[in-house]
């Protein structure tokens, strides 16, 4: 890594994704040609596949020997390897965005030795730009949409509040996780079991945690756990472009992520099981702990 300079590849991931913010914002979802992939509830656009071909001929003509992973290209086989790789979402959040909920983003990760170095995230419909270069610390930079000079923007290091507070018991936590595609198996009844119990009192053997909530992207999830304004992300099914650039901001903001099944602490890039904390002075440990007792012993099976 030492030889890769990951503040201009930082420079080029921003550049891409305004450019490519630009794209998302000027489509009509409802004008575009909408399908699907696996079920009704995995949705691809022509909107998904016009920004991943935009991103893909922009970084490959950037950095010419570095290897691509983009959702709308990805074919079963593909492997995260030690060579740097960029790992592309064009846009997270599909569902929002064909139903105009302006919570979707396109979440840009670089990957060397199969850890998360760099990420870019950026919702263009409020202009957040989240970034994060490893070993660097983690940013939100707020923009045009603000009442701010576009491409300057108030930039907030992360997490957001100066002395985060020590994490407590998950009673004390508000909870992201996600429905995902998977609606039915072992995978839907480990979630639909997670969140009951999650959700439930404590008197009826429950977590009681503040609430759960969905942002409907894996990206925006993660970083709002690294801004602090989440808790805690559960989440299964989703993918190493989902998570690859949110985990690089994450990390930089103090946060952890651990397997979302029990025992792991340190899950691979594209283990598609991911717990994520936010950062704490203390409480961490605590947490993935008691969060792994509500998953128990039915775990979840999606294949990497
Ligand atoms: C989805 C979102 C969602 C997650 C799904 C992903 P997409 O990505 O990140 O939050 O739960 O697993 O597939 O389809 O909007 O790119
Ligand atoms: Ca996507």
């Amino acid at each position: 890594m030492a030889d890769l300079n990951l503040q201009e590849i930082q420079d080029t991931l921003i550049s891409v994704a305004r450019e490519a913010g630009r794209m998302i914002l000027s489509a009509n979802p409802t004008d575009i040609a909408t399908g699907t992939k696996l079920n009704s509830a995995d949705i691809v656009t022509e909107t998904d596949k016009a920004v991943e071909a935009l991103v893909s001929t922009r970084l490959t003509k950037a950095y010419p020997s570095f290897s691509f992973i983009g959702e709308e290209t990805y074919k079963p086989g593909m492997q995260v390897t030690a060579a740097p790789t960029f790992i592309v979402d064009p846009i997270d959040g599909t569902t929002n965005f064909v139903h105009g909920l302006p919570e979707a983003c396109i979440s840009l990760g670089l990957a060397v030795d199969r850890v998360p170095a760099v990420g870019v995230v950026y919702n263009p419909y409020q202009d957040k730009l989240y970034t994060a270069i490893r070993g660097r610390g983690a940013f939100l930079t707020l923009g045009a949409a603000w009442g701010l000079e576009a491409g300057k923007g108030r930039v907030s290091k992360l997490p957001l509040a100066r002395n985060p507070a020590p994490l407590g018991a998950l009673d004390t936590c508000l909870v992201a996780s996600e429905w995902g595609n998977s609606r039915d198996g072992v995978n839907y009844e480990v979630k639909t079991r997670v969140f009951k119990k999650l959700c439930a009192s404590k008197e009826t053997g429950g977590a009681m945690v503040h609430s759960i909530r969905s942002l409907g992207s894996a990206a925006l999830n993660l970083c709002a756990v690294a801004a602090g304004q989440l808790d805690v992300y559960w989440e299964g099914g989703c993918w190493a472009w989902d998570v690859c650039a949110g985990w690089a901001v994450l990390n930089e903001a103090g946060g952890i992520m651990v397997n979302g099944n029990p025992g792991d602490w340190e899950p691979k890039i594209d283990s598609r099981k991911y717990l994520a904390v936010r950062g704490a002075p203390s409480g961490q440990r605590e947490v993935v702990e008691e969060f792994w007792k509500v998953v128990g012993d039915g775990r979840m099976e999606y294949e990497s």
